[in-house]
């Protein structure tokens, strides 16, 4: 390796004696003026980066608990980041303190004493960390244990399946099947178990992913082959945001969901309106006795939407999100638009252009088909390709279906 050669204090010393007349002075100055930039900007930058730190109200803030489960989370993390500040602001100025009270300069550019060995010291500072962190493992495994806790008694049962890039959520007792706004009621455990693989799609195993609610819970994977379980409560009625924590490919960043806490009452109300069939029954199939009547399923026909969805089945898992009561949700695409008519019709018209999706060149003549894992959403019916462009007042007809879908 090549050696780098410093300036050695004597050398430093000389090269500013050199310097004729007040020049040594002027170079002094500008030092300290340069430092006291550093300073600043340093200053600047830390105010700017813990700016972020403070959002308004947004929803994902794990430091505001809205649960039992978010609460012994920070019941563990606010004393361990407490102690952990004041070992490391301890250090910091120990660093500080050495660098600035033996520094080289004028006068001062003899080596301090050297100590060698010092058994009080060496027993302290083995001791004392040890100390520290067995008192952390003893409340971390305490904390990890009581979050591993199967809840017992008067626990909602929900299955929660990832995919890409969605999240359905099955409640197994009730018979509904639902999409990216997990209802729940508040007080009351609810044990969520975690799977990639979709037991009622056979072969339907999909990525890892991670369900995380800060206010509620910490993160869980959600692992093809290996089913997980977390348990969430929330304290007071009110939507919670969850995110997807694992990458899972394009749209990950924008795979959201929502914890929506209801009063139990309300909860039951929403359970009884969710398992009624949906308030406006498809309509106009081939096989309809009414051909007069709507022809929203031929339309949904034409475009195969029900080769992914169902509209009439609260209680069917499906490929793409069951839409049996969508309308009764208050964002579609997994959480990322509220649901507007205009925005609706955009998605049917185009989803690939408002959430990346591997589907964007699927309908290119000769793209790999769904099965082949490679098309992942809601395929562009716009562009040209083997199925049919959708028409305007197409698109305007399934939106206003989706809609009545209560
Ligand atoms: Cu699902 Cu990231």
């Amino acid at each position: 390796m090549h050696k780098r050669s410093f300036a050695g204090p004597e050398e430093a010393q000389v090269r500013v004696r050199a310097i004729p007349g007040h020049g040594g002075r002027d170079m002094r100055r500008r030092v300290s003026r340069a430092r006291r930039w550093v300073a600043v900007s340093v200053a600047l930058g830390a105010v700017a980066v813990l700016a972020g730190c403070r959002g308004p109200d947004n929803g994902q803030n794990s430091l505001d608990p809205q649960g039992p489960a978010a609460r012994t989370i920070d019941n563990l993390f606010v004393p361990v980041f407490l102690i952990a500040t004041v070992i490391g602001i301890g250090v910091l100025a120990a660093t500080v303190f050495v660098a600035i009270r033996y520094r080289s300069g004028a006068g001062r550019n003899e080596n301090p004493k050297q100590i060698h060995g010092s058994t009080p010291l060496e027993i302290g500072w083995t001791i004392i960390p040890a100390l520290i962190l067995l008192v952390v493992a003893v409340f971390t495994i305490r904390t990890v244990f009581d979050l591993a806790r199967e809840p017992e008694g008067d626990v909602l049962q929900v299955t929660s399946v990832g995919k890409q890039w969605w999240w359905q959520f099955n409640y197994p007792d009730e018979e509904i099947v639902t999409a990216n706004e997990l209802v729940i009621p508040t007080e009351t455990e609810v044990r969520v178990k975690l799977t990639a693989c979709d037991d009622s799609l056979p072969g339907e195993c999909n990525v890892i992913h991670s369900f995380w609610v800060p206010e509620l819970a910490g993160k869980m994977d959600v692992i093809p082959g290996r089913d997980n379980a977390t348990t969430i409560e929330a304290d007071d009625p009110g939507t919670y945001l969850g995110q997807c924590a694992e990458y899972c490919g394009l749209s990950h960043a924008n795979m959201r969901f929502r914890v929506i806490a209801k009063e139990p009452a309300d909860y039951e109300q929403w359970v009884e309106e969710q398992q009624a069939p949906p308030a406006v029954p498809l309509q106009g199939g081939a096989d309809d006795a009414d051909p007069a009547g709507p022809a929203q399923a031929l339309v949904l026909e034409t475009y195969q939407c029900g080769n992914c969805h169902t509209f009439d089945n609260p209680g069917a898992s499906t490929y793409g999100p069951n839409l049996a009561h969508f309308a009764s949700r208050t964002t579609f695409a997994s959480g990322y638009y509220e649901l507007t008519r205009e925005r609706l019709i955009e998605w049917l018209l185009d989803a690939p252009s408002l959430i990346p999706m591997e589907t964007e060149d699927c309908r290119e003549p000769g793209a790999p088909a769904v099965e082949g894992g490679t098309c992942v959403g809601m395929p562009s019916f716009t562009k040209d390709g083997p199925g049919p462009v959708m028409s305007q007042s197409d698109a305007e007809q399934i939106a206003d279906y989706l809609l009545s879908l209560k």
